[in-house]
């Protein structure tokens, strides 16, 4: 069954026309890329699934579930999970710490709770080491880090809350080129825990190295919806641009 369900989502913010009926899935186990121009639309869609926005028309449904009812925090224990572009972390703080974030275990000392620094360490360690990201040292405070190691927090974090669904707004925009790689190495880890992810990107070449299908917005509209072994940058980059709305089936089509 399709893991998460968009259909016909449309959204205006007063008089502009931000998003008209679009549609998207996503299954378990895959890697969507989600791109399109500036202003697009891409960030609004992702926030109207988290519930951040609230959608003027269309459905979302997580296996088979309409989940448009159900506030931000009830999306987020259903297992939807959005890593913003700001990551939102804890600069002073250290690893464990921001992978825990107001949710610290605690432990009961002669009835007085108290936060478990050591389970803390331990369990952020093992999400460290489930993820296979690299940091230089669990117990240093994240604003040293470089970007690709705080995105790793950033997604250790998120796997915290058992996602099914991992929503990534442009998590190598701001990374030197040797770090991409690694963040492209844990959407491959997280992808292989059955978790489906959505990548919003830029980065054309990462999209079509980690994707498994492209959906292109353009104006607010789902302008091509690519399967990503069977296209390639100029079908990508025409669809952004408006060289011609073509999915495969209409691409086929022309090609006889
Ligand atoms: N909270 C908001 N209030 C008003 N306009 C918004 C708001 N958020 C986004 N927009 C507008 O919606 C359009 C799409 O923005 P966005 O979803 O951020 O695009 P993208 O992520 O594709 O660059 C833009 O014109 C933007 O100015
Ligand atoms: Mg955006």
């Amino acid at each position: 069954m399709t893991l998460l369900d968009i259909r016909g989502i449309s959204k205006s913010f007063g008089p502009v026309d931000v998003l008209h009926g679009v549609d998207l899935t996503l299954n378990a186990g895959e890697v969507v890329g989600l791109v399109g121009d500036n202003g697009a639309g891409k960030s609004t869609l992702m926030k109207i699934v988290t519930g951040m926005y609230t959608a003027n028309t269309g459905e979302i449904k997580l296996d088979g579930e309409s989940i448009l009812n159900f506030s931000p925090g009830e999306r987020r224990q259903k297992g939807i999970e959005m890593i913003y572009q700001d990551l939102a972390l804890a600069r002073q703080q250290d690893v464990a710490a921001n992978i825990f974030l107001g949710r610290e275990p605690t432990r009961s000392i002669m009835g007085i709770r108290f936060v478990d620094g050591s389970a803390m360490k331990r369990d952020a360690q093992a999400m460290i080491d489930r993820l296979g990201a690299r940091l230089p040292a669990i117990n240093r405070p994240v604003g040293s880090f470089s970007g690709g190691q705080q995105q790793s927090v950033a997604i250790a974090r998120a796997l915290t809350f058992d996602p099914k669904i991992v929503i990534m707004d442009e998590p190598t925009a701001a990374l030197a080129v040797r770090e991409v790689q690694g963040v492209l190495d844990l959407i491959e880890q997280l992808k292989a825990e059955g978790i489906g992810v959505i990548l919003i990107s830029h980065r054309l070449n990462d999209v079509l190295s980690v994707t498994d299908r492209i959906v292109v917005l353009r104006h607010g509209q789902a302008a091509a919806n690519l399967i990503t072994s069977q296209t390639n940058m100029i079908e990508v980059v025409s669809a952004i641009v408006g060289g011609g709305d073509m999915d495969h089936a209409a691409a086929h089509e022309l090609r006889g």
